[in-house]
């Protein structure tokens, strides 16, 4: 993890805190980590939660890793240390966001299972919700409108997850979404059962 350079910094307590701005938001700020293979439909299904989500009247937020690899993560490629710090920055933001009292998603591959669980002890256990989106890289081929896949087998994009870039499977995630048998509708049913079970809303 990235090394710390700033010396001569002091850490300020804030007069409103989290559970003020929770209070006002009536919610819980909460970080949902979607994780699996390119196009297994993360970004799909945390669009769908936070949407259902906004209606009922919840603050919402997602953070796309496509999107966040246009801005905050430009310089990043896909190495295994590029993919530690991309995820080491966004469970930083992440952080920032359920402090801010926010119902957080976050859509990464997150290949790597001691990136998942460094973002797991930044944020918090109880704030933390690993959501394992799981579907065969046959299935995500086939639904892979960019055909990143097509490219990949051909050579044409090097460490690609799922073909020439390990995926670790998250071992005790806290909600596992079949993506080759549930669809669209029952996962992001499945997430938001699992919310107000835990009085997250
Ligand atoms: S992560 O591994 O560091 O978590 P992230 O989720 O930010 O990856 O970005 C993955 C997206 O970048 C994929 O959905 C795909 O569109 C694109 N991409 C481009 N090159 C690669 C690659 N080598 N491996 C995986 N995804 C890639």
């Amino acid at each position: 993890m990235a090394e710390k350079k700033a010396t001569n910094v002091t850490w300020h307590e804030h007069k409103v805190k989290r559970e003020d701005r929770e209070r006002l938001l009536k919610q819980k700020g909460v970080l949902l980590w979607f994780t699996g293979l390119s196009a297994s439909g993360k970004s799909t299904i945390a669009n769908e939660v936070c949407n259902r989500l906004f209606k009922s009247g919840k603050l919402i937020y997602v953070l796309d890793g496509d999107n966040i690899r246009h801005g905050l993560n430009k310089n990043l490629g896909f190495s295994p240390e590029d993919r530690e710090e991309n995820i080491r920055r966004i469970s930083e933001v992440g952080k920032l966001f359920v402090d801010a009292g926010i119902i957080t998603s976050t859509a990464f591959i997150s290949p790597y299972r001691k990136d998942r669980d460094f973002a797991r002890e930044l944020v918090g256990k109880n704030r933390f919700v690993e959501i394992f989106v799981k579907a065969s890289v046959e299935t995500c081929e086939k639904r892979d409108s960019k055909g990143l896949y097509e490219k990949a087998k051909m050579g044409e994009i090097k460490e690609f997850t799922g073909i020439s870039a390990p995926y670790e499977e998250p071992l005790n995630p806290e909600i596992i979404l079949n993506a080759n048998r549930l669809t669209i509708n029952e996962e992001v049913e499945k997430v938001i059962e699992y919310l107000k079970d835990k009085k997250v809303i």
